[in-house]
C-alpha cells in the first residue's frame, strides 16, 4: 500500500525533475552499512536525500530519475537489492524489486546486481547530470566508471551528459520547506522529546549518573516509537555542561550542581533537539537563577525575532545585546555595552551560533545566505534557537558563577503569522521547572 508519505515522495521526485533543466538525468544513491566490528554493523540510517525523495529504507538502492521524453518523463527507477531467501535469513526481509515498483512508485526497479550496465543506458543521451559528488565514494567511482563507458564508445552512438550540475542547490533547497507531512511528523517527534526530557528532570536527584537521564531519555523516546536518538545525547552535570558536544556522559550528578540535557529523538528521519538545564536537586541556587534567568531573557527577546522577514543575523544580535546587558549587570563584564558588543567579550561564555535549520538531519541543509545577504525567515521553515552561557570552572570571575553550564533550546516553525515553538511541552522558566520536579 502507498501511504501518505510515499506519495509525497512521488510528487518530490516530480517537482525536483520539473525544476531540472530538460534533457536530464538525475541520480541519488541510498546510504549503505558501515562496519562496528567484526560481523556487525552501526544501525542503519537511510540517507537524507533518498529518504526524502523514495521513503525506500533499504541500504545500497541506487534512485535514477529522468525528465527527458525518451523515458517517459516524469521517470524514476530504483536499483535495490533483489529477494534472496538465504540472505534474508541472515539479514531481515528485504521489499525486492517487484514490491518496490508497487509499494513506492517507481516506474521501474531492477536489481543491484546489474547496476553498471542499467546506469550506462539510463544516462546514455542525457545532456545533464545532476548529482552530488563527494557525497559517498562509491557512487561516485560507479558514475565516473559509466561516464569513461559513454565517452569511449561515442561510434556506437553512446553519448556523456555535456554537465554535471551538483543535485544539492535544488534539492537543499526544498528541503529547506517543510510541508504539511514533514510538520506533522516535526510536531510529533518534537513532542515525543518533550515527553522524554520531562521524564528525565523527574528522575534527577544527586547520587544519579548522567547514565542514568540517557538511559531515561532513550527508553522514553522508543517507548513512544522513536527508536533512536536524532544525534549523540548530551548530559553535563555541573562544569560538563560547559563542554559543547559533551557525551561521555559518565559522571555523577552532585547536589547543587545544575545538568544541561540536549537530546532529541528521530521520527521517521525527522530529528528533534532540544536542550533543557535545570538543577540536580530540583532547587535552582540564587547564583544558578540569575544566570539562567538570563538565558532564558535572551531566548525569549530572540525569539520574537523568528518571523517572515526576520534573520538568524537579527536573532543572534538581540540575543547578544541581552546577554552582554545581563552579564553587565551582574558585574561579569565591565565596561560598556557597545564596548563589549563590538568586541565580542560575551563570547568568552557565548561561542556558537543561536540555531541552524532543523529537519532530517539536526543540522539541516539550506543556505544560510542568499546573494551574500543574510537569508529572511520565510514560512515553511524549521530552525532551532539556542542561547547559552558556559562559565568554564576555571574562569576569571567570581567563584559563584564558576562551573556552570546553561543553554536552552527549543525547535521553531517559522509560520505566515510569526511562528510555533514545537517544543513548548517541556518547562523552561525557573517556577515550571521547580514545579515539575517538586511533583
Ligand atoms: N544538538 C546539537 C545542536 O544543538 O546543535
Ligand atoms: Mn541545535
Ligand atoms: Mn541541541
Amino acid at each position: 500500500m502507498i501511504n501518505a508519505y510515499i506519495e509525497r515522495c512521488e510528487q518530490r521526485r516530480q517537482a525536483l525533475l520539473a525544476a531540472m533543466l530538460p534533457n536530464s538525468v538525475c541520480i541519488v544513491p541510498a546510504s549503505t552499512l558501515v562496519t562496528r566490528s567484526n560481523d556487525t554493523e552501526y544501525t542503519f540510517r537511510q540517507d537524507s536525500d533518498f529518504h526524502y525523495l523514495t521513503g525506500f529504507p533499504e541500504p545500497d538502492a541506487v534512485l535514477v530519475m529522468s525528465n527527458s521524453e525518451v523515458w517517459g518523463s516524469p521517470f524514476s527507477a530504483l536499483f535495490c537489492l533483489a529477494k534472496d531467501p538465504l540472505a534474508e535469513i541472515w539479514h531481515g526481509r528485504r521489499i525486492g524489486t517487484e514490491h518496490a515498483v508497487d509499494q513506492f512508485g517507481f516506474s521501474q526497479c531492477h536489481n543491484l546486481d546489474d547496476i553498471e550496465v542499467g546506469l550506462t543506458s539510463y544516462i546514455d543521451g542525457h545532456q545533464h547530470l545532476y548529482y552530488a559528488r563527494g557525497h559517498q565514494a562509491q557512487t561516485d567511482t560507479l558514475i565516473d566508471d559509466v561516464l569513461a563507458i559513454l565517452r569511449d564508445a561515442p561510434k556506437q552512438s553512446k553519448q556523456a551528459p555535456e554537465c554535471e550540475i551538483d543535485l544539492r542547490a535544488l534539492l537543499h533547497e526544498m528541503r529547506l520547506f517543510k510541508d504539511d507531512d514533514e510538520i506533522a511528523l516535526m510536531r510529533q517527534v518534537a513532542s515525543i522529546s518533550c515527553e522524554a526530557h520531562k521524564q528525565a528532570m523527574l528522575m534527577s536527584e544527586p547520587g544519579k549518573n548522567e547514565f542514568h537521564l540517557e538511559a531515561q531519555l532513550h527508553y522514553s523516546f522508543a517507548l513512544h516509537g522513536a527508536k533512536n536518538p536524532a544525534y549523540s545525547t548530551i548530559v553535563g552535570g555541573g562544569d560538563n555542561a560547559c563542554i559543547l558536544h559533551y557525551t561521555n556522559n559518565d559522571c555523577l550528578l552532585q547536589d547543587g550542581d545544575l545538568v544541561l540535557i540536549d537530546a532529541g529523538a528521530e521520527l521517521l528521519g525527522y530529528a528533534a533537539d532540544i536542550t533543557r538545564t535545570f538543577p540536580v536537586n530540583g532547587h535552582f541556587s540564587t547564583a544558578q537563577k540569575q544566570l539562567y534567568q538570563l538565558v532564558l531573557d535572551a531566548q525569549l527577546a530572540s525569539l520574537a525575532l523568528f518571523v517572515p522577514g526576520s534573520t538568524f543575523k537579527a536573532a543572534t544580535d538581540k540575543a547578544v545585546e541581552v546577554l552582554t546587558q545581563g552579564l553587565l549587570d551582574l558585574g561579569i563584564l565591565t565596561g560598556t555595552l557597545q564596548d563589549n558588543i563590538a568586541e565580542q567579550h560575551y563570547r568568552q561564555f557565548f561561542m556558537h551560533g543561536i540555531g541552524h535549520w532543523l529537519g532530517l538531519d539536526v543540522h539541516d541543509v539550506g543556505n544560510y545566505k542568499v546573494a551574500n545577504q543574510d537569508r529572511p525567515f520565510e514560512p515553511g521553515m524549521v530552525m532551532t534557537i539556542e542561547p547559552g552561557l558556559y562559565i568554564a570552572a576555571d574562569a576569571d570571575v567570581d567563584e559563584k558563577w564558576r562551573g556552570i553550564g546553561i543553554r536552552i533550546e527549543d525547535n521553531i516553525l517559522i509560520t505566515p503569522q510569526g511562528y510555533e515553538v514545537l517544543t513548548a511541552e517541556v518547562p523552561k522558566s525557573i517556577s515550571e521547572i521547580e514545579a515539575l520536579m517538586a511533583g
